[in-house]
């Protein structure tokens, strides 16, 4: 099996390569003047695995590039490839609002799919979607960092037995996950309500939290991008006199001036895992990547070997 790491993330990529003893491919790339790509890959990769690793955060340019190099492993005998994106972009954008949008998350889901043979992925940004499914069509792993983000929660509050958690889900979308991290982190949760009206523009409705006092606030969410969503959930809690929050982020998105806008608000620390490398990055998920890569690779095997024992009888 190789590793083909396209976003920089060499961290990330040599832990897979531990966990999956596998070679880590060298790749030249860059930019012409002019802004295309140019590749080199000067590796053989004929009758390989390829595990293509790439968080797709400013996902427009790295898209491109992924298809490019997709279509010329394959052309170069890969046996199979397959994408691991830790961050997997245009989610968002997944009903009509207006009857003209454009709905970016299928149409992107076709052009990876028709590229790739699996897709693992973390925490996707699954709201009005239930699955990968409806828009991929091909094999995909959907994996969680709730467990992990409870365990550091949980270890955590044991370095400060004096403040108790409380887990705030800052949406309804992020019920899922805030009542899964209290669980493990053996606290209490809340949710709250959010009503977003532009992008940058989001008000908090929080119900009577004054009991919570001596708690510490621990928000959780899926992904931080302007930040607006976690500095309005800070400022509620402070009018109620609690404590100033941490931010826990699985995707460290920040759009520009977010932590900056961030850091000066009521938050006490910006905590987010690694799948968008980050300096707020403070939480490992590159174990959880693995088994679940193994096992996209086993069942693909094992219906080409069906397939062509069928094709044989
Ligand atoms: C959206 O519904 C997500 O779960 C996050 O709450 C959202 O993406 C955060 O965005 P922002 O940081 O721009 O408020």
């Amino acid at each position: 099996m190789l590793i083909l790491c396209m976003d920089g993330h060499q961290q990330l990529a040599e832990s897979l390569s531990k966990a999956l003893a596998a070679e880590v491919l060298p790749l030249e790339s860059r930019h012409f003047p002019d802004g295309e790509w140019y590749f080199n890959l000067p590796a053989n990769v004929e009758g390989e695995d390829v595990v293509v690793l790439c968080h797709l955060h400013q996902p427009n340019d790295k898209a491109l590039g992924l298809l490019f190099m997709a279509a010329h492993l394959k052309e170069m005998g890969a046996e199979r490839v397959g994408l691991v994106a830790p961050y997997l972009a245009y989610m968002r954008q997944d009903i009509r609002f207006q009857p003209g949008e454009c709905l970016t998350s299928k149409y992107f889901a076709k052009l990876i799919s028709e590229h790739f043979d699996y897709l693992v992925t973390i925490d996707p940004h699954l709201h009005r979607y239930h699955h990968l499914n409806e828009i991929y069509s091909i094999p995909t792993r959907t994996l969680h960092a709730t467990r992990i983000i409870g365990e550091y929660l949980r270890q955590l509050s044991e370095q400060n037995p004096g403040d108790p958690l409380l887990v705030v889900g800052p949406d309804e979308e992020s019920e899922q996950w805030a009542k899964t991290v209290a669980t493990a982190a053996g606290c209490e949760h809340l949710v709250l309500t959010k009503t977003r009206s532009g992008d940058r523009d989001v008000a908090i409705d929080i119900p009577d939290v004054e009991r919570y006092r001596n708690h510490l606030p621990v928000m959780v969410d899926d992904i931080i991008s302007t930040g607006r969503t976690m500095l309005r959930t800070a400022e509620q809690l402070q009018q109620q006199g609690l404590k100033h929050p941490l931010c826990i982020g699985v995707h460290a998105v920040f759009a520009e001036g977010a932590e900056a806008e961030m850091c000066a608000g009521p938050i006490a620390d910006i905590r987010t895992c690694n799948c968008i490398p980050h300096n707020t990055n403070q939480i490992d998920i590159s174990y959880l990547m693995t088994p679940a890569i193994l096992e996209l690779i086993l069942e693909l095997t094992s219906s080409k070997t069906e397939a062509t024992t069928e094709g044989k009888a």
